[in-house]
């Protein structure tokens, strides 16, 4: 294991174990990211939901479903990507999670899972996530948008959930990923192309 994957692990082991904030009063486990950093996709979601608390895991529930099955249609899956969430613990009833919430785990965790991973492409899923990371609240303005920021590249879509009940989100979410699977498999030159 190389020192990179060393220190993301010691990172998730902090995340397993934190109090920093009240969710881990009401959670039952803290969800770190989890995945392939070697392919340098990291994906972004907003928080836990009720099967991510009972697993462990980001993205095992309903919206993961849609996740995996947008990957795989790109041709893509879960093991070439590195999923994480703003927030690692669940907020009671799926709640949004507040600023104090957001600014808590960014600053301890997401930032330094980023630095850590060295992502080639931040994929963006999410308004929480758009507005955590970017500062912005207009997801229409800037969906399926490449973005450069600081000294990352940015990619933004919807939430998978958001497209659960809405079949033509869903069609948008699915060609965003084709999108993303194209911008990061040319070779880095290409893909400064898109940005
Ligand atoms: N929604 C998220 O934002 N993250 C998860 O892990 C699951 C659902």
């Amino acid at each position: 294991m190389n020192r990179q994957d060393q220190n993301l692990n010691i990172l998730n082991e902090q995340v397993v174990e934190c109090i920093l904030c009240d969710l881990s009063k009401t959670r039952t486990h803290a969800v770190p990211g989890h995945g392939n950093t070697t392919d340098k996709i990291l994906m972004i979601g907003e928080a836990p939901g009720k099967n991510e608390d009972l697993k462990g895991v980001p993205f095992v529930g309903s919206a993961g479903k849609i996740l995996d099955l947008a990957l795989s249609e790109s041709g893509l899956n879960r093991n070439d990507v590195y999923i994480t969430n703003v927030v690692k613990c669940r907020p009671p009833g799926n709640r949004v999670p507040t600023d104090k919430e957001i600014e808590i785990c960014t600053n301890n965790y997401l930032k330094k899972e980023i630095k850590l991973i060295s992502p080639k492409v931040i994929c963006i899923m999410g308004v929480t996530a758009l507005k955590s990371l970017l500062g912005y609240g207009n997801m229409g303005k800037y969906r399926g948008r490449t973005i450069n920021h600081g000294s990352n590249k940015y990619f933004v879509t919807y939430h998978p959930a958001a497209t659960i009940y809405n079949s033509k989100l869903k069609e948008i979410f699915f060609a965003d990923i084709k999108k993303l699977h194209q911008i990061i498999k040319k070779d880095s030159n290409t893909m400064e192309n898109y940005f």
